[in-house]
């Protein structure tokens, strides 16, 4: 456990970057969270909120833009948790608005990181930085850390957000060989689970728009789901486990959206859900994960059906949907 220790999060108002400061403060610690905005009552209010935050929380403006912002946050701590990163996909400037903040950020975080002689430093990549290589994903390949997605891929199929999380993980783990940084990623895929924060991130936006009536079909898409509070965890353990290193898969079960649509509809009987693909092509085939890895951080991984419940139930709790369950 913590013995007091004191350390950093990034984007803390963001959706995992909350669970890791809230779980964090459950575990004893001292945490500097930085946001872009310590004025913003929807950015903090439900940081100061939380258990331990009176005392043990400390807010820090910061800008991944600017550079030398997280140095004063980053000074004196024993590890730093790098969340922050623009998660969005509707964007007109895939460089200002994704692939900058992503990589400059993550390199401006580490150079504060440098000057602090950070002990270990943990980076949220993404799954987006591991799979999309051009490689076969089917039902009896498994996935696991060893593969890399390929930036020109990326580039080619214009997927700006997978290619801001490709190139900032690359980034970093150069930095940190050139350095001499200690440094673990933690690369999950869509997280889903209750939401600390008041706004709608995307990606428990996927389960919203699956609930809230929008459409009548679901994409013709297979992601990986894995819950928010062990990613969170995740994040904590690759800190606190002397021999954590390299990256860290975290996917619980690879599910096509009518996968999705059959576990709510199963759960809520009353939800109007879509009932069929948005295109008549295959359904994108599911792929397997490795969790040897992550098992091996002590973290097990929670069911899609509870992670799927959670999110509904959060969403319904906070007022993005609403919808009958009386007869359930
Ligand atoms: N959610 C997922 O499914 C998922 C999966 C894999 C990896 N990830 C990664 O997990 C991390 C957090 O994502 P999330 O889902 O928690 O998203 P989120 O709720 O949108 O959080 C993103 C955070 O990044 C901060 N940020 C964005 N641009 C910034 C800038 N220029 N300067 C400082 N902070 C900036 C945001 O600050 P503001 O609050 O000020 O906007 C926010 O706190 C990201 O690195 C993302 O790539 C997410």
């Amino acid at each position: 456990m913590s013995s007091g220790k004191l350390v950093c999060v990034t984007g803390a108002s963001g959706y995992i970057a909350s669970w890791i400061v809230k779980l964090l403060l459950d575990r004893g610690y001292t945490v500097r969270a930085t946001v872009r905005d310590t004025a913003d009552p929807k950015k903090t209010l439900h940081l100061r909120g939380l258990d331990g935050a009176k005392d043990r929380l400390h807010l820090f403006e910061a800008n991944l833009l600017e550079e030398g912002a997280f140095d004063a946050a980053v000074n004196g701590c024993d590890s730093v948790f790098h969340t922050a990163s623009p998660f969005y996909h509707n964007v007109k400037d895939p460089k200002a608005e994704l692939l900058d903040p992503a990589v400059k950020g993550t390199l401006n975080v580490l150079g504060s990181c440098k000057k602090a002689s950070i002990r270990r430093v943990v980076i949220t990549s993404s799954m987006a930085a591991v799979a999309y290589n051009g490689k076969p994903r089917t039902p009896d390949v498994v996935v696991d850390e060893t593969w890399f997605s390929l930036p020109e891929l990326c580039e080619k199929n214009q997927q700006w957000y997978v290619l801001s999380k490709t190139l900032a993980e690359d980034a970093a783990w150069n930095f940190s060989k050139d350095n001499g940084i200690e440094m673990v990623t933690i690369n999950p895929a869509m997280v889903i689970g209750p939401l600390l924060q008041p706004s709608l991130n995307t990606s428990a936006e996927a389960i919203l728009k699956l609930i809230n009536g929008s459409s009548s079909t679901y994409p013709n898409v297979s992601f990986g789901w894995v819950n928010v509070k062990d990613v969170a965890l995740a994040h904590i353990r690759a800190y606190e486990v002397p021999s954590a290193n390299g990256r860290y898969c975290l996917v619980e079960r690879v599910a096509h959206h009518s996968e999705l649509v059959k576990i709510i509809r199963e759960m809520y009987p009353n939800i109007p859900l879509p009932d069929k693909c948005a295109d008549n092509q295959p359904l994108v085939p599911i792929y397997q994960v490795s969790k040897e890895k992550v098992t091996s951080l002590g973290v097990e991984l929670s069911p899609l059906e509870i992670s799927i419940k959670e999110t509904i139930e959060s969403l319904k709790e906070r007022g993005f949907v609403t919808f009958d369950s009386s007869n359930l």
